[in-house]
């Protein structure tokens, strides 16, 4: 009977040893393996209207700073241009927290690696709540500029060359979205970016088949399901990462909702590593 008892005791202090053992494994791999992965997401997506084949490149929700070194916007802007896009847009999120981080972040260094990158049908940007929070608000815009990056508030361009109607909103938590919206055109592909995903459902009037490109909730940044969906952040609507429809029809505008590069407020990243997303739009057959 003693036998048994201390078989099973040792039993237990195994099991607990393995488990303590895959926690610390799983603490060090989040912290400084994956965040420092960068892998590319690809698809390509039948965009109805457009008038010629069109690669995007999204990235969103860099958050340079104290946990995400400038130095990593290199190996960023190469993979990038690896890609050969024709527009790149980013999500916003630029910066981790301009305030406490500016006088240790090398903004120029990275004005030279955002500037690297070609597009020749352009790069675009828009607004995300670290932008206007943390201070960023009095540089991001003149940032992005001086690295090439129009960046759209509420704004809609017409992409002749591609006939896509590109259309840029202002950050849904800290920025504006309750004035003058810009509205969709007829016959023209819509492609929509907005920071958080929830802006689409702020949008009755979302054509069908459109696109929204969305960052914000870095895939839960712990990547398991039900964590993820514990510790989303306001602004997600509920989406977690990878595309969604808006509703059941076949037709249904969707959403892409990028884990992005960077991670706030904890250093870590497990399920969920950094991506780049490689998106060719297509005249559907
Ligand atoms: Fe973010």
């Amino acid at each position: 009977m003693k036998q048994k008892q201390t078989k099973r005791k040792r039993r237990w202090i195994w099991a607990l040893f393995w488990m303590v053992l895959a926690a610390l494994l799983a603490e060090v791999y989040a912290r400084f393996v994956e965040p420092n992965l960068l892998v590319v997401r690809r698809f390509s997506f039948p965009a109805q209207g457009i008038a010629a084949d069109c690669r995007v490149v999204f990235f969103t929700d860099t958050h340079f700073g104290e946990d995400k070194s400038v130095d990593s916007a290199k190996q960023l802007a190469e993979r990038i241009n690896r890609l050969e896009p024709d527009l790149v847009i980013f999500g916003g999120d630029l910066l981790d927290n301009y305030a406490r981080d500016r006088e240790q972040l090398d903004l120029e260094l990275l004005r030279q690696q955002l500037n690297s990158i070609q597009a020749p049908g352009g790069k675009y940007a828009v607004w995300g709540n670290h932008d206007w929070g943390g201070g960023a608000a009095r540089i991001y815009q003149e940032f992005m500029k001086s690295c090439g990056f129009q960046v759209l508030k509420n704004e809609s361009l017409f992409l002749e060359n591609y006939r896509i109607q590109l259309l840029g909103y202002d950050d849904y938590l800290t920025g504006d979205l309750e004035g003058q919206l810009p509205t969709f055109a007829e016959g023209v592909f819509p492609l929509l970016i907005a920071h958080e995903p929830y802006t689409a459902q702020l949008l009755s009037d979302l054509p069908e088949r459109a696109l929204m490109l969305s960052g914000h909730t870095h895939g839960g940044q712990i990547g398991i399901p039900w964590i993820a969906r514990q510790i989303l952040p306001p602004g997600s609507g509920g989406l977690v990462r990878g595309m969604y429809a808006l509703d059941e029809s076949a037709e249904s505008a969707r959403v892409y909702v990028s884990s992005g590069i960077g991670t706030t407020r904890l250093p870590l990243r497990l399920l969920s590593p950094p991506e780049i997303v490689c998106i060719d739009l297509q005249q559907p057959e």
